[in-house]
């Protein structure tokens, strides 16, 4: 059973239509009963992504018929507690529900206590899953989301297999355990591998779902199906007619409430790692030929490998980064904090293809918009009909995915005024996501919580992935300090200093 999407109809099948309506699911689910465990059910993922996400697959009958959500956390919540957490969580305007609907869903709701360090909280929950198991009438599935800062992986796999939480139901032959981790995955190559090595102790490769949520994203995926159904612009996909590629990832939220996570890890690390990156890999990689999930991880990966490296000669001319002005007055940050919000780098692809075509991702905290797209650019024509002179006037065609909040494709092309003389206008053709469909349209987390649950790893990104991109963001960690880091004021357009 795989996910298609080289295929404009059967995307626009499944993605819109399907999960728009409540009986029709995109893929057969998983009926065996099913515990979500939460580790760090308290944070902010959990409450802005995870929970609304469950109760959104729960209310389009998208989760086993029997399943149970145990949040595990600090807190010395009852299940009462964790309840009404999730039920301000989920509250009525956001999320369009009725009070039935929720109350049936928080009666699949259920706490555990526990501190991340303490083996014998991870045996409580092991006790816990075991009841759960009891109330449920036998051995469930278990998938367990990490949604913890990353440097508490290592102890938690630890802990875990002590409890023998890697191993399901001991004695039956039954049931299955997944471990969902977030990025980033390390901080660093070498970080990376010794968490690679730490997990494979415990878990095969196909119990391990690595989230990048980009990949999840309709119009990441819309990406692929436009490249690959179409014949207009493939031929054209390349350095002869493409001048440069810009991928943006705007936000205007900072980091205030996140500072945990974030200080010493930076923009880089959250955005470029993961979501730019993978960006950067829908646009370049070649056509897997088929939907099946190793070859499109493949596929990623074979331009994951093609990036160049940054040296320190090459540094200066492919690097910004910058800080908003006030990050470093947020409580728990160093006054002399050299942590990016903001980052642009010129990326070059070693590959026949794009050898000639610089890639430019751009991702920052605190801008004066949240705006996610990539503008492919293609060069002008030599021998453009009634072209202003000068060739910087030659007109340029620009293919733009938006991919939020408005999710769109345009092409920007130049047709004749009207009117007497020859002179050329600039024009956009575009099509609107949203214009396809009055319904729903699943959030990332959505997609890939029903995708863990039905074992299909296509959107989540392998170990090969994560150990290609960490190469090429090490490179740049290592050489970037040559770099000044600017500041830019909060709700701007970022450092004054760009590349382009
Ligand atoms: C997360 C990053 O992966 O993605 C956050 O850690 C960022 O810093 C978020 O805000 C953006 O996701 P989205 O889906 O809102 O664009």
């Amino acid at each position: 059973m795989q996910r298609g999407i080289f295929n404009i109809e059967y995307s626009i099948f499944i993605f819109f239509h399907a999960m728009t309506n409540r009986d029709t699911l995109p893929f057969k689910k998983i009926d065996t009963s099913t515990t979500i465990v939460i580790v760090g059910v308290t944070g902010d993922l959990s409450r802005k992504k995870l929970l609304p996400a469950l109760f959104d697959l729960h209310r389009r009958n998208a989760l086993p018929k029997k399943f149970r959500i145990v949040g595990f956390s600090r807190r010395d919540w009852s299940d009462e507690g964790f309840r009404q957490f999730a039920s301000q969580t989920l509250l009525p305007d956001r999320h369009h529900h009725t009070d039935g609907e929720l109350k049936v869903f928080l009666r699949h709701l259920t706490f555990q206590e526990g501190n991340f360090d303490t083996p014998d909280d991870f045996r409580a929950l092991g006790k816990k899953l075991a009841a759960v198991d009891t109330e449920m009438g036998g051995c469930s599935n278990k998938l367990f989301h990490l949604a913890v800062p990353p440097d508490l992986y290592g102890l938690i796999f630890i802990n875990m297999a002590r409890a023998g939480l890697n191993i399901p139901c001991i004695g039956k032959n039954e049931g299955w355990i997944r471990l969902l981790v977030e990025k980033p995955f390390g901080k660093d190559v070498k970080t990376a591998r010794h968490l690679d090595m730490q997990l494979a102790k415990f878990f095969r490769e196909e119990q391990i779902f690595r989230i990048d949520h980009y990949l999840a994203k309709d119009t990441i995926q819309n990406i692929l199906a436009f490249r690959f159904s179409n014949m207009l612009f493939e031929p054209l996909w390349n350095s002869r007619s493409i001048e440069k590629v810009v991928v943006e990832l705007y936000e205007t939220d900072d980091v205030a409430g996140r500072i945990n996570f974030f200080d010493g890890v930076g923009e880089l690390r959250d955005m470029g790692q993961s979501h730019a990156l993978q960006m950067l890999a829908a646009i370049a990689m070649e056509n897997p030929g088929t939907t099946d999930a190793a070859a499109l991880r493949q596929a990623r990966i074979a331009v994951l490998r093609q990036l160049a490296p940054l040296t320190k000669r090459t540094a200066p001319a492919s690097v910004v980064r910058a800080q908003y002005r006030g990050y470093r007055d947020e409580v728990g940050v160093a006054k002399n904090s050299q942590t990016e919000t903001y980052f642009q780098l010129q990326v070059n692809l070693r590959s026949k293809r794009w050898r000639g075509t610089p890639f430019f991702i751009e991702a920052g905290k605190a801008l004066h918009h949240s705006k996610v797209k990539i503008k492919v650019f293609f060069k002008t024509s030599e021998s453009c009909f009634s072209c202003p002179a000068g060739p910087h006037e030659h007109p340029h065609n620009m293919l733009v995915f938006r991919i939020q909040p408005e999710e769109a494709i345009a092409v920007h092309f130049w047709a004749k005024k009207p009117g007497l003389k020859m002179e050329l206008i600039k024009k956009e053709l575009s099509f609107n996501y949203g214009e396809l469909h009055d319904g729903h349209t699943p959030d990332a987390y959505e997609t890939l919580l029903f995708d863990a649950i039905r074992g299909d790893q296509t959107l989540f990104a392998s170990t090969d992935e994560i150990t290609a991109s960490w190469k090429y963001v090490t490179s740049v960690l290592k050489n970037w300090s040559a770099v000044p880091l600017q500041t830019y004021r909060r709700g701007s357009a970022g450092p004054k200093k760009k590349l382009i």
